[in-house]
């Protein structure tokens, strides 16, 4: 006879209670370690400066919805066609979402459709490339040290490093090393030679809208779908505060816990109906919603996350509102008077500007680079990200600070507060330019946050400068979960 698991183990009464009861139990109280973890975490999230320009604090009603039991259902394939039982309000649910996506972007559900599975923004891509370009197929995307995306194909002389280099050919399109701005020209002479499946239009680190048009028009010269990723600007675009990618894209893909202000996730847009009329009059279809459906699931993914489904839902209501299109364009305003405050304090802008939610500094006039000033600021309760400038010579050196104004702006802070930031950063690289005077100037990085860390005088300007910054962010208030 076979003996079952549990005569192994005699489970007494009390273990199987004690059991039970654990499953009800508060965080707080049932895992006091991870619990405190994220007080720390939400304890630097309100007393810093959160300026990564990917970042945002999603609200309360996104957090509860993440936060359900909608995490617990399994429900691979598609709303009528799945593979699980009980999923009745999944699907209503994964359908609502569908519904506000578009709706969200104003688009006609005869003319687009939408995939709400993607577990997050790179998955997204990697599922469009799947299914719309074959292995070894050729795509071009702005490169990594451009402002554009890991997921766009990143690769240096040495090695493939993004997955998209890998399983695909990628050539990279740059920006002017002097202007900034997009070369399309040369991007338009190199796709000639090149002949890309498919042409991304998206960007992490680009202050600058894109000229979907002329994008679209080198795609079409050389028969390539012109997929856009808004992840950074999806937020702006719902709020129709910039150039919308829909006009000109075959497909548009996004993440949704940037300026979008949602849970972690990822979205798909593809086109559908005719794509074009021959001159006989004969009409072609766009193929892609099977396409991206069948990459996204069986293709690349199992079960959909139906808890960010559902807070990706609930971001994309609280998109169509006027408050969003309003905080939209408090996002703008705070961003130029970040820049132009910044400028003010003598400081080297690329592109001399922004017509986003994000800007990228130039420290090579003030003779120290991103990765000590990161550093500081950090130090001081700063969060941005160091970030490779035009014309920049090393990727290991990079030369600029990207700061975006998205996730201050939902913390109610407007145009002076932002002044007032600019003035924390003006600190914050003053005390950078001074620890680099201190050392050689062949010093490493590490031996820059050793003097930071170890030097008294630095030690006092840092903690000098965090109390203030501490003080004044600890004024506005903190979207979320009161508690978490
Ligand atoms: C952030 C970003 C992504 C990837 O999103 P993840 O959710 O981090 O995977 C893709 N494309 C662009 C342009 C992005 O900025
Ligand atoms: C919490 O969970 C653990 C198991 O991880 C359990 O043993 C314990 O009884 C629960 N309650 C407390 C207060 O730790």
């Amino acid at each position: 006879a076979i003996m079952s698991l549990s005569n192994a183990h005699h489970i007494s009464k009390e273990e199987w209670e004690s059991h039970n009861k654990m499953l009800l139990e508060p965080l707080a109280v049932n895992d006091s370690e991870v619990f405190s973890i994220i007080k720390k975490e939400k304890h630097r999230q309100t007393y810093g400066l959160e300026l990564i320009a990917s970042e945002n604090f999603a609200s309360r009603a996104v957090l509860e919805a993440l936060g359900s039991c909608m995490n617990n259902k399994y429900s691979e394939g598609y709303p009528g066609q799945r593979y699980y039982g009980g999923t009745e309000h999944i699907d209503e649910l994964e359908r609502l979402c569908q519904k506000r996506a578009l709706e969200a972007y104003s688009l006609d559900s005869e003319k687009w459709g939408v995939n709400v599975q993607p577990y997050s923004g790179s998955p997204a891509n990697f599922a469009v490339y799947t299914a719309v370009v074959e292995p070894h197929g050729r795509i071009m995307g702005l490169d990594l040290p451009d402002g554009g995306h890991l997921t766009h194909g990143f690769m240096t002389e040495k090695k493939k490093i993004s997955a998209t280099s890998i399983f695909f050919e990628s050539m990279p399109y740059k920006v002017h090393p002097e202007t900034g701005y997009i070369d399309y020209d040369r991007l338009q002479e190199n796709a000639r030679l090149f002949h890309p499946k498919l042409i991304i239009a998206g960007t992490s680190c680009y202050s600058r809208n894109l000229d979907y048009a002329r994008l679209k028009q080198i795609a079409n010269e050389n028969g390539a779908y012109l997929m856009g990723d808004m992840a950074h600007i999806s937020g702006l675009v719902a709020a129709g505060v910039v150039p919308s990618p829909f006009e000109h894209c075959d497909i548009v893909t996004t993440t949704t816990h940037k300026t979008l202000r949602g849970c972690r996730a990822g979205l798909i847009f593809y086109r559908k109906g005719v794509q074009n009329v021959d001159a006989k009059g004969k009409e072609t279809l766009y193929n892609l919603e099977s396409l991206i459906n069948q990459a996204v699931f069986p293709g690349l993914q199992g079960g959909p996350h139906n808890h960010a489904i559902a807070g990706v839902a609930v971001a994309l209501k609280q998109a169509m509102t006027p408050e969003f299109k309003a905080y939209q364009l408090q996002v703008l305003a705070n961003c130029r008077a970040l820049s132009s405050a910044l400028i003010d304090h003598g400081y080297k802008i690329v592109t001399g500007g922004s017509d986003n939610h994000l800007i990228l500094l130039d420290l090579r006039s003030k003779g120290t680079d991103g990765g000590r000033a990161e550093k500081v600021l950090e130090a001081c309760a700063i969060a941005c990200n160091k970030n490779t400038c035009p014309g920049d010579k090393s990727a290991l050196r990079p030369s600029g600070l990207r700061f975006g104004s998205p996730a201050l702006t939902s913390r109610g802070l407007v145009e002076n507060d932002f002044r007032k930031v600019a003035e924390f950063i003006h600190r914050g690289i003053e005390l950078t330019v001074e620890v680099q005077k201190s050392l050689d100037p062949k010093a490493t990085l590490k031996a820059f946050v050793q003097a930071l860390s170890q030097v008294e005088k630095f030690q006092q300007r840092v903690a000098e400068i965090r109390v203030e910054v501490e003080a004044f962010a600890g004024q506005f208030p903190m979207p979320g979960l009161p508690e978490l």
